[in-house]
């Protein structure tokens, strides 16, 4: 993003921003002068965000995004409040069961994971649609993950819920294509933040195994995307998934 004012006058919503990549996309997108309304679940982590950035153009509000109505509540809320809204990034998500064979999975462990890392994105789309079409403009992107296009073992409710992701953003950009509105996806790699801190030094090294470039993905790497994807600039791209994953995809 070379702009340094460049979503001047933008209200861009970031689901997700208490930790990690969405707190650095929070962080640069206000940095570009966007009025950026961070939404999460982790009080202290929003508190944290708060801190950091510590500009009136930055405000939160605390929702958990498997609860339907309180996801669509808050999202009226915020449109109402500053105007509309322009840009979508969801960053939210949970890495659910690990090392769970598909058939000892309860019901309960895998509606856990897609109520949040699925649901959650279809909801916050569904209530900012109408918003964004009735301004003729927004842009939308959701985070999914390399795990969607290849499948990690012993993480079903992951794997799922991450490419049902990139087919939803297919089809809603169909049906948006021709309102001013684009929704697309970033599918990463292994990523240095809060969400691998208990990963095992051994799968760490395996994964960072795959990735060509040889080294883990920074949020701020991730950030850099996601901005340029919710940003005026990216204007001619829907429904597609952006890799960020050092070279492992390319396809
Ligand atoms: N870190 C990686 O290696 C990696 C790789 C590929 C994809 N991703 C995806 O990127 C996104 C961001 O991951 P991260 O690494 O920044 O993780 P993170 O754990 O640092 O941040 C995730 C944020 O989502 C919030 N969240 C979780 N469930 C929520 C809920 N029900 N309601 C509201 N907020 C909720 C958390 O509180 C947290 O602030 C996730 O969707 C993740 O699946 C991460």
């Amino acid at each position: 993003m070379a702009e340094s004012k460049s979503f001047q006058d933008q209200v861009i919503v970031v689901a997700g921003a208490a930790s990690g990549i969405g707190m650095e996309t929070a962080r640069l997108i206000s940095s570009l002068g966007g009025s950026v309304i961070g939404i999460d679940r982790s009080e202290s982590g929003l508190g944290n965000l708060q801190d950091q950035v510590s500009s009136p153009n930055l405000n939160t509000r605390i929702v958990d995004i498997a609860d339907e109505a309180k996801l669509k509540t808050v999202i009226t809320e915020i449109a109402s409040r500053f105007g509309g809204i322009h840009g979508l990034v969801n960053t939210a998500g949970i890495v659910g069961p690990t090392n769970i064979m598909a058939e000892q999975l309860s019901t309960a462990q895998i509606e856990e994971t897609l109520r949040i890392n699925l649901y959650g994105a279809i909801w916050m789309t569904q209530a900012v649609l109408p918003i964004m079409k009735r301004a003729k403009y927004g842009r939308i992107v959701h985070v999914s993950s390399i795990a969607g296009k290849e499948g990690n073992p012993g993480m079903t409710p992951y794997n799922v819920s991450k490419a049902a992701l990139i087919g939803f953003v297919k089809g809603v950009a169909k049906e948006a294509a021709t309102e001013g509105v684009t929704i697309n996806a970033v599918a990463p790699a292994v990523i240095q933040t809060p969400m691998n801190a208990d990963t095992g030094d051994e799968t760490l090294k395996y994964m960072v195994s795959r990735i060509p470039m040889g080294r883990l993905g920074q949020a701020t790497e991730v950030a850099q995307l996601l901005a340029f994807i919710v940003s005026r600039e990216c204007s001619f791209t829907t429904g597609f998934t952006f890799d960020a994953s050092g070279g492992r995809a390319t396809y």
